[in-house]
């Protein structure tokens, strides 16, 4: 059984408690829930990749409270990373650095290179310094399938497999962290996030690159990732009525998601996808929950402008849109 408290100082420091003992405690950030673990304890980092069902060779996220840690654990702490750090931690921001050897190649899945972020979210960052270490931590949902981000839809997702799960209500952004890799001197984007390009840019004085051919694995960049049960498509606003009525005469159950609703078939679970794209992202993956929750089987999107914050929230939807292998399933 998972237990489910209130986030305040008692739960806080039973949560850490659970964590020094090698249990899995989930608990909320600024962007989604994470699962945690001692991230130098390996038997409870294996126990955390078993209750996600993660490959073993995806790296995770180590979560510290300060960023005045880094060095402990970062064998090269760049200027661009000092400037990075100054600029957007704690917030929703990871940065790849190459790693000390104290860093266990389970956290790392293998590289040599270790995630770290200074989460902003004062429950994370409560826990963070009553547990006083590293705590990873990977979004906390089942491998592939759409963060949490709430406590409710940690349970629904990891029941019966964390210890104990912190509920510090929704998470105010609710996309990942950005994740910029600064381990080879030339910052890159490797997943889009609330901190933007153009805020990079901002304190960088040039734009970080996008992804690159050979960039690490970053699990969130597979085809299909932040997923729901039904099928997504991303459709041009012009197409959904027509692409909707095909769907319908072949008997599918269908939602809709867009800022712009026109009139729909009675048939249709529409989403109003809120104008601002804060709001948007906050919303958005209580949303794609809600389309397996109504049984739809087809999920169709138009996707807001890709423009600041609109850029995370279009690549989540497309992955969620990505080509899914044949034996996708929630034993992955
Ligand atoms: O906002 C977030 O980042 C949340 C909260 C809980 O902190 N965590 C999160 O963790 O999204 P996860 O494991 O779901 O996604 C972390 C991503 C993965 O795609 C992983 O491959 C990438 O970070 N990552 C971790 N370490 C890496 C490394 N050394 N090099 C490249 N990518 C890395
Ligand atoms: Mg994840």
């Amino acid at each position: 059984m998972t237990n489910i408290l209130a986030a305040n100082a008692d739960s806080i420091r039973q949560a850490a408690a659970i964590l020094r003992r090698g249990g899995l405690v989930a608990f909320p950030t600024e962007t989604v829930y994470g699962l945690g673990a001692d991230a130098q304890n390996e038997s409870a980092v294996r126990a955390m990749f078993a209750a996600k069902g993660r490959p073993a060779d995806h790296p995770v996220i180590m979560h510290l409270a300060d960023a005045t840690q880094v060095d402990e654990f970062a064998a090269e702490v760049p200027d661009v990373a000092r400037t990075l750090a100054a600029a957007f931690w704690p917030g929703p921001m990871t940065l790849v650095f190459r790693r000390k050897r104290n860093v266990s190649p389970l956290v790392t899945g293998g590289l040599d290179t270790v995630g770290i972020r200074v989460p902003a979210h004062p429950i994370a960052h409560s826990l963070l310094r009553e547990f006083g270490g590293p705590i990873v931590a990977p979004s906390a949902n089942r491998f592939g399938r759409v963060s949490c981000t709430s406590a409710l839809h940690v349970a629904d997702e990891l029941g019966g497999r964390a210890d104990l799960i912190l509920d510090g209500g929704d998470c105010p952004i609710g996309l990942e962290s950005t994740i910029v890799d600064v381990s080879s001197g030339q910052p890159s984007i490797l997943r889009p996030g609330a901190v933007t390009a153009e805020d990079v840019a901002g304190v960088l004085g040039s734009r970080p690159t996008g992804r690159i051919a050979s960039a690490p694995r970053v699990s969130g960049s597979l085809p299909s990732h932040y997923a729901p049960r039904a099928r997504v498509e991303i459709v041009a606003i012009d197409q959904l009525q027509q692409r909707t009525s095909d769907l319908l005469a072949e008997g599918r159950k269908v939602a809709v998601l867009t800022q712009t609703p026109a009139e729909v078939n009675a048939r249709v679970h529409v989403l109003t996808l809120p104008q601002k794209l804060e709001d948007l992202a906050h919303n958005l993956y209580e949303m794609l929950r809600s389309v397996d929750q109504k049984g739809c089987d087809v999920a169709l999107v138009t996707l807001p402008p890709e423009e600041g914050l609109g850029v995370a929230i279009g690549d989540r939807l497309r992955r969620a849109a990505g080509p899914r292998s044949s034996d996708r399933s929630e034993s992955v």
